[in-house]
Order: structure tokens, then sequence, then C-alpha cells
């Protein structure tokens, strides 16, 4: 059984269909990559998946429990957590405060204490900063934060929008290797990527969105040898 499926959902903002009968599944262990153009609905279909916005059809099941109507705060609680588009830490609060936060829906303080610890390990240059105000940050140390933040909540799927967005290419590699290492420590990882090479280079699997539809989905490698994907995403610029 797939840890998170997703069946015919739509949203509708007004009387726009933004996201319309998607389906997808993400099994435990894998990192599976959600494309398109700008527009296209993954940030809407994360959104709708974690509750952020209310869905009009469809059903969203993780571990086997129906999400629909739970609200964002259970569905933490459930074990899925969001990493916004735009790396949106808290930026008059500082690194510790920000993490603390994360840990909100865990109301337990060693818990919190120890998921702190983790996240300094894996993030020593936020150990470093950790009385610093998030929003004083570089991009790539709030990008970092936003993440570490979500993993303090103790998800089992990690639901990443765009997270190398306005990186320079170095800090995009250390994103990327680390989305590699969270995947080896167990987490299961649904991730949005402008970067389309990158992000089926570290994915199992993909699906295509275009105009709020799922156009096309495979493994990553049928993906990196599809000509549609060559054409759109991975040729020169102009190519699209
Ligand atoms: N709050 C909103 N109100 C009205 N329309 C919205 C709202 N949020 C998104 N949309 C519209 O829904 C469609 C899908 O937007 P969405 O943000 O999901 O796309 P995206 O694939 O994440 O794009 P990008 O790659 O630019 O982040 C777009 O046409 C967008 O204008
Ligand atoms: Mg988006």
């Amino acid at each position: 059984m797939a840890l998170l499926s997703v069946a015919g959902l739509g949203v509708r903002y007004g009387a726009i269909l933004a996201v319309r009968d998607v389906g997808l599944t993400v099994d435990a262990g894998e990192i599976v990559a959600l494309l398109g153009a700008n527009g296209a609905g993954k940030t809407t279909t994360l959104s709708a998946i974690v509750g952020l916005v209310p869905a009009n059809a469809g059903t969203v099941t993780f571990d086997g429990r129906a999400m629909g109507g739970l609200g964002t705060e259970l569905i933490v609680r459930a074990g899925m957590t969001l990493v916004p588009e735009g790396r949106r830490v808290f930026p008059s609060l500082s690194v510790d405060e920000n993490l603390t936060l994360g840990a909100a829906s865990r109301g337990d303080r060693a818990a919190t204490a120890s998921a702190r610890q983790e996240m300094f390990e894996l993030f020593p240059i936020l150990a470093e900063r950790r009385g610093q105000l998030a929003g004083t940050l570089s991009g790539g140390q709030q990008q970092q934060l936003a993440i570490a933040r979500a993993l303090m909540s103790g998800p089992r799927l990690l639901l990443l929008d765009e997270p190398s967005l306005g990186l320079a290419p170095q800090v995009v590699d250390d994103i990327f290797d680390l989305i590699a290492r969270l995947r080896e420590s167990g987490l299961t990882i649904l991730l949005v990527e402008q970067n389309v090479a990158m992000a089926l280079d570290v994915a199992d699997r993909a699906y295509v969105l275009a105009s709020g539809e799922i156009v096309m989905e495979g493994t990553a490698a049928e993906l990196k040898a599809s000509e549609e994907i060559e054409r759109a995403y991975l040729g020169i610029a102009e190519a699209v």
C-alpha cells in the first residue's frame, strides 16, 4: 500500500479550476518528483494534500487514513509536512525559535530537544547561527532552516516545493545532496522542482502536470529518456 495516495483531486479558485482529477501515489522510502511549467498547479496540489487549500473533489489518503477535511495541524500530526515555496521562515525570530515552532505539533519537550540536536547535526550552520534572526540568514541558510523546521515535526513524508529556487548553483547542489541524504535516513519525499534534470537524477518516479492535469508519469529513467521531457524541460531554454 502506498504511503500517500491522491485520487481525483480537484481544486478550484473561484471560477478557475487550478487542479483537475489529479491522481498520484508515493510509496514509503521513495522520492517522487512533481514537475510542470509555471502555473501548472504544482503548489496547489501540494497545498491541497496538506490541507492548506480546500479540495473540491477527490481524496487524500496517508498511511491508510483519509485526510480530507482534517486541517493542516492534524495532517502534520499524522506525519506529512510541507516546506512551502519561497522558504518562508519567520524573519524576526531566531533560528532556535523557528525550530521550536516547527515542533509545535509534538507538544513533547524531550522529543523537541532531541529533534533540535539532530537538526544541528544535519545542518551545522544552523547550530553556529542558532541565535541569529532568521531574516538575516543567506538564502541558502534560510532554505536549510525552512527544511529543518519542517523536519522538527518528525514527518514520515516531506513535501518540498521548489527548494532550489533562486539559489546559487553550489547551494543547489547542497540542497540536492541533502534530499538524497534524507531519503537514505528513511524519509519519503514528494518534490516539486523547476530544476527538472536534477529532480530526475534524485527521484525514483515523477509525474508531470500541465494546466492542472497529470499528463505524464513514469520512472525517473523513463522520463529522462522521453523526447517530450527533453523538448519541454531538458533541452535549451528556447525549446519550450
Ligand atoms: N490563491 C489563488 N487564487 C486564485 N488563483 C490562484 C491562487 N493560487 C494559484 N492560483 C492559480 O492556480 C494556477 C496554479 O497555480 P500554482 O501556484 O499551483 O502553480 P505552480 O505549478 O506551483 O506554478 P509555479 O511553478 O509558478 O510555482 C495558476 O493559474 C494560478 O494563477
Ligand atoms: Mg508553485
